[in-house]
């Protein structure tokens, strides 16, 4: 590889750098009106790219936003984005040095943690990052679903189109960010993920995108379903329609269930899709017949680096247990981040003792969510065979689990 230069670019240099990203993720070239409108995307965050002459051959960039903790705390957090080398000049190293960049930059912005969504799971734990949440793609037969045998409760109402912008990211914010691993959403997301729900449809076609929103029995919005119905071939000499659900948060996974009542109701539709589910739904045991919860996939959902120990560990609770346990931490990045900590009921302190358990940045990493099980990263070599590991899933172990549920 000839001499390059890396450097920060902002919305004006976008347009090119953004068609190596997509020529590295299998996409193709855009249309003007369309690079226009993805300007703004490029504006609230942080963006290295690799420059041979003037062609851009590689790209990292970084979102700011925050994500939910155990316990409801939020954490400054580098959403890791858009990362691509051209096909031309992978396996060089070029990725390593961007993204050692993007973490130097992150880490002295303040960002505690950064994560991501990776294309391949062999790409990120060189950098620290491990695998901390998962998701599901599931598809419920709505006949065998119904009835649900929970009592309703509140009631469900359809958006006009006119009311999404006002109604839907206020309503995320208020009652999604429980869950450990949501993360704040920036407008051109929204902007960019209600398009379909917000233009009108052409004349008599499907499908047709719409946003329902649950109150409760008082009259309160507390969760809302983004979905997308349409028809299928016919199936066996019947027309169907199908039904794919793209955003479903709610205050609680009671009124989750609520407005999975609301879909499994909608005539017509035979099956339901949820492309990126939670692991943990409850919905699957108040079905008629459980197995009409069919889970099509499991797979990794967020990847997250510590990029500062002392303040991660210190902003999540701990699950009750009576002991304390010593965890050594070793960083070959950040040298604060190598030490040892404290972990009891009551916090994490920095400590001065002989750590019961010495793991990587990493392996931390996938842990500090609550969703990666210390037992299970045992049996698979990972954690030493002697680690006190009821204990450490007593501490991290977090029920319900981490879900992003925020593809970036
Ligand atoms: C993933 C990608 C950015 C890696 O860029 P790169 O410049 O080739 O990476 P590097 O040369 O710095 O690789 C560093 C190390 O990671 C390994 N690696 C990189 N990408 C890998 C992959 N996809 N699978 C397995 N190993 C990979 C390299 O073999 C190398 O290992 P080594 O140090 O033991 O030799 C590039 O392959 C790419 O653009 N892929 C398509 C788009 C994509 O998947 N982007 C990620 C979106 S989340």
């Amino acid at each position: 590889m000839t001499d390059y230069e890396i450097r920060r670019i902002g919305p004006d240099e976008a347009g090119p750098v953004a068609d190596t990203v997509r020529a590295a993720l299998l996409g193709g070239a855009i249309s003007d009106e369309d690079a226009e409108w993805g300007r703004q995307t490029w504006a609230e965050g942080r963006f290295l790219a690799a420059f041979e002459g003037d062609r851009c051959i590689g790209h990292v960039g970084s979102f700011d936003g925050d994500s939910t903790v155990p316990g409801g705390a939020r954490l400054r957090t580098a959403g890791v984005t858009r990362v691509g080398v051209l096909p031309t000049h992978t396996r060089r190293g070029l990725l390593t040095t961007l993204m050692t960049r993007l973490l130097d930059q992150e880490h002295e912005a303040g960002s505690v943690v950064a994560t991501l969504w990776a294309s391949e799971t062999a790409i990120y734990g060189r950098f620290g990052f491990g695998h901390a949440s998962n998701t599901q793609s599931i598809a419920i037969d709505a006949a065998a679903a119904r009835p649900l045998s929970s009592a309703p409760i509140g009631s469900t109402r359809l958006l006009d189109r006119s009311e999404l912008d006002d109604v839907v990211p206020a309503l995320y914010d208020r009652v999604a960010r429980w869950r450990p691993g949501s993360m704040s959403r920036q407008a051109w997301m929204w902007d960019r993920s209600l398009k379909a729900a917000r233009e009108p449809a052409s004349r008599n076609t499907s499908p047709g995108a719409y946003v329902a929103v649950h109150s409760d029995a008082r009259g309160v919005d507390d969760g809302y379903v983004h979905y997308e119905v349409s028809w299928t071939p016919r199936r066996a000499g019947k027309i169907v329609g199908t039904g794919t659900v793209h955003d479903l948060w709610a205050a609680d996974a009671r009124t989750e269930t609520e407005l999975w009542r609301y879909l499994l109701g909608i005539d017509l539709v035979a099956t339901w899709h949820g492309e990126a589910q939670p692991v943990d739904e409850a919905t699957r045991h108040v079905l008629a017949d459980g197995r009409a919860y069919g889970i099509t996939q499991r797979f990794d959902e967020l990847w997250l680096r510590i990029l500062d120990v002392d303040a991660a560990l210190s902003a999540r609770r701990y699950g009750p247990a009576n002991e304390s346990v010593v965890i050594g931490v070793a960083d070959e990045r950040f040298a604060a981040n190598t030490g040892a900590w404290r972990i009891s009921a009551s916090g994490a302190t920095r400590a001065d003792a002989e750590p019961d358990v010495v793991v990587d940045i990493a392996t931390l990493s996938a842990t500090y969510l609550g969703g990666m099980p210390w037992s299970e990263l045992r049996d698979a070599g990972i954690v030493s065979a002697d680690a006190p590991v009821v204990l450490l899933d007593a501490l991290f172990v977090e029920h319900p689990g981490p879900y992003c549920g925020t593809e970036f």
